[in-house]
């Protein structure tokens, strides 16, 4: 993929997802006109240069798929993956799997994504490639009103912005709790040179020490949380009850692992609901969490 292709890898993840979504008769996922897609070259290319690769139809040249990757220490990730409706089902979507899986076997690093999953045909992708779902969260959704939510969560006032001396304790805090690390990610979010981005610590009044961390997306395409980790689920809590209320008059999502009752809970008690359900597929070598992890689409680098 090169500059030349920026608006038609938008166009491209712009009708592939929608049209997935509203032909299994779920609402589209962006709205607003493909533009809103930039933000995943723009975002890929500022954070990885040159790491994402298109199909091209052998007969019209034209792009007919898209994806991006992420090398990281200790692992590959795999963002956004689309085909062009006309072409799905015709191998494109392998061939851009085979070329990251080639790619992360020669550096010997597993692959990770987050997977939908309602999505048969991507399960398919994945699972036929050897990828195996380690993990599950249910996505939920929440109104934030303009004057912001009660979340009822005193330990918020131990969250606070994360800035760039904070890096090498959030490295070391997420290969604790799930074996990865990803600076350069904590830094793009701190950093915020775009005006999306929000990165939040969680800070134990007594010990001094830094617990979890959550970050956030606030573009009108993808208004997200995470990535996050934390070491319990209080720790969690607080996290998204602080990042939730930076999204005043917004609907954000959030994926929570399913087995974190006390998350699950807290919010449905804020009024959230279910969206939808994915899955941490892994292709190599996993090790379990330790603690919560908060994935996120954007930016996919898990
Ligand atoms: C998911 C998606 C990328 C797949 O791309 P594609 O080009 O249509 O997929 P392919 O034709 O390469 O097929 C992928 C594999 O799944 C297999 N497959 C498809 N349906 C299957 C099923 N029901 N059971 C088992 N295998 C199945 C195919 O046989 C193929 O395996 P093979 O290469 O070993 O033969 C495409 O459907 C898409 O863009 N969907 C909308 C966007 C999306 O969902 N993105 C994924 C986000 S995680």
């Amino acid at each position: 993929m090169t500059s030349d292709d920026r608006h038609e890898v938008a166009e491209l993840i712009y009708i592939s997802i929608n049209h997935w979504y509203q032909v299994h008769g779920m609402p589209a996922i962006f709205a607003g006109g493909p533009a809103v897609c930039n933000i995943f070259f723009d975002t890929y290319e500022a954070l990885d240069p040159q790491c994402g690769i298109v199909a091209i139809d052998e007969e019209s040249g034209i792009v007919i798929g898209s994806c991006f990757y992420h090398p990281r220490e200790h692992h590959v990730s795999l963002g956004i993956m689309t085909v062009h409706p006309n072409h799905f089902g015709a191998g494109a979507g392998r061939a851009l799997l085979d070329w990251i899986v080639e790619l992360s076997s020669v550096q010997n690093k597993p692959v990770r994504l987050t997977q939908s999953a309602l999505n048969v045909d991507s399960f398919s992708l994945y699972s036929k490639a050897g990828f195996v779902p380690r993990h599950a969260y249910q996505d939920m959704i929440l109104e934030i009103p303009a004057t912001g939510l009660d979340f009822a969560c005193t330990a918020v006032a131990n969250v606070r912005s994360a800035t760039l001396a904070d890096i090498p304790t959030l490295v070391e805090l997420e290969m604790q709790v799930a074996g990865i690390s990803r600076a350069q990610d904590y830094e793009f979010l701190i950093r915020n040179d775009d005006g999306n981005w929000h990165l939040s610590v969680y800070v134990c009044p007594d010990s001094g020490k830094l617990l979890g961390f959550l970050g956030s997306c606030s573009h009108l395409a993808t208004n997200l949380m995470g990535p996050g980790v934390s070491l319990d689920e209080e720790t969690a809590i607080a996290l998204l009850a602080s990042e939730l209320n930076r999204q005043r008059g917004r609907t954000p999502v959030f994926l929570v692992p399913v087995e974190a009752d006390k998350i699950v809970r807290a919010a449905y008690a804020w009024g959230a609901r279910n969206c939808e359900m994915h899955f941490c597929q892994i292709l190599g070598d996993y090790t379990p969490f330790a603690g919560v992890n908060i994935p996120t689409f954007m930016p996919e680098t898990g």
